[in-house]
């Protein structure tokens, strides 16, 4: 029913629309707007990225919103299995059906980014949840500076239902659970590792409830690859109340290290995935960019969407890599020693 209603949107769209064929195959909507593809001109979705950026990201900022976002989009696609018997994937089934899907452990602090987004994708009200959701995570993450542009498909159908129960990876989870779970939702373990390049922008709220915020990198308001050094780092202390489920001893103070990060930096099977992000901006951004596009249409019939992933904000300035030595558990690759006395506490050698 959805393409339906699509399928007329689209007539309407090609009357709304001039075309410059001659030049590119690009099209300037009515509201004067450029994109590649006339149907991202009608369902209004230019208004729609200015509306997010105002009432959810706080004017364009790469924050806590745009993490949240993005977090958000991943516990919501990985509820899927490519062996069938799970949810729908990147349908939005998280919002729609939060009152199911909040109540599952690894969904801790995925509450606030859901009382944050069900208002604003009630007002806009014709986008369905999922590509409410996805679109939300493609503008909020191209928000941080460093990050890659996702891609954004427009026409998921509404979510029929909730994902069920332990389909989210928790940091207590063994890399072998990890990576099964990865797999069965069809991500090899190299494509897992470049998911993990979103905990540059993140902090935990719930790991401990003491000091919530706290972030897993120096630099959680940048998308740059930090946070795969950081990890490798010598681990000197808690930075709250003592230890806590999921977390292991961190190298800053004020920064929180996840158990599941340490250990897919030094398991065999990916500690050369790991190594391999540090200081290389370029193939964290592909690798995640790649990585992401599948995740944000996991259950989805792709034939049925449409590319409309211009009509989100342009792409940030990039930003260098800096950092103390690191400890290193692939021997193949080395991590090139970069000078930053300020910030030599917790180096290993
Ligand atoms: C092994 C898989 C993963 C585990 C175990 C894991 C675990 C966690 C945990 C425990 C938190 C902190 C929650 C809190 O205390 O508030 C967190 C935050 C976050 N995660 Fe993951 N995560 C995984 C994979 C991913 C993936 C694949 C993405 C996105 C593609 C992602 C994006 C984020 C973001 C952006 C945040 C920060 C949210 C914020 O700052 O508000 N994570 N993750
Ligand atoms: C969860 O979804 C319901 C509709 O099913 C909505 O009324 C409610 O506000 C949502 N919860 C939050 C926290 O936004
Ligand atoms: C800190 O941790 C201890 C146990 O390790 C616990 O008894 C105490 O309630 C915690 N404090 C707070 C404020 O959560």
């Amino acid at each position: 029913m959805a393409f339906a209603r699509l399928s007329a949107l689209l007539v309407l769209a090609l009357g709304a629309v001039q075309i410059n064929a001659a030049i590119t195959k690009r099209v300037t909507c009515a509201s004067g707007h450029v994109t590649a593809n006339a149907a991202c001109c009608v369902p209004a979705l230019f208004p729609v990225v200015d509306k997010l950026q105002s009432d959810l990201f706080d004017g364009a900022e790469c924050g806590e919103e745009a993490h949240s976002a993005l977090r958000i989009s991943f516990h919501d696609a990985i509820g899927f299995s490519i062996h069938g018997g799970k949810g729908g994937g990147a349908d939005g089934s998280i919002l729609a059906f939060n009152s199911t899907e909040l109540q599952f452990h690894a969904n801790g602090g995925i509450d606030d980014i859901v009382a944050g987004q069900f208002p604003v994708f009630k007002e806009i009200g014709f986008l369905t949840a999922g590509d409410f959701l996805h679109l939300a995570a493609a503008v909020g993450t191209a928000n941080c500076p460093g990050a890659p542009r996702l891609e954004f498909k427009f026409g998921r159908p509404p979510p029929k239902a909730a994902a069920p129960d332990l389909t989210v990876p928790e940091p207590t989870d063994t890399v072998t659970a990890i990576l099964e779970r990865f797999a069965d939702a069809g991500f090899a373990p190299e494509e897992a590792i470049a998911l993990l390049s979103s905990h540059t922008i993140a902090a935990a709220d719930v790991v401990d409830v003491t000091i919530p915020g706290t972030p897993f990198d120096s630099t959680a308001g940048t998308f740059d690859t930090q946070v795969f050094l950081e990890v490798l780092l010598k681990g000197t202390a808690f930075p709250g109340n003592g230890s806590q489920a999921g977390e292991v001893l961190s190298p800053l103070a004020g920064e929180m290290r996840l158990q599941s990060d340490f250990r897919l930096s030094q398991d065999p099977r990916t500690a050369c995935f790991w190594q391999a992000m540090v200081n290389d901006q370029e193939r964290m951004m592909s690798q995640f960019k790649a990585a992401m596009a599948k995740l944000q249409v996991l259950g989805q019939d792709t034939r049925k969407l449409i590319d409309c992933s211009d009509v989100r904000n342009a792409e940030p300035v990039n930003t260098k890599h800096r950092g103390p030595r690191s400890k290193q558990a692939c021997a193949g690759i080395d991590v090139p020693y970069l000078k930053d006395p300020s910030r030599q506490k917790g180096v290993v050698e």
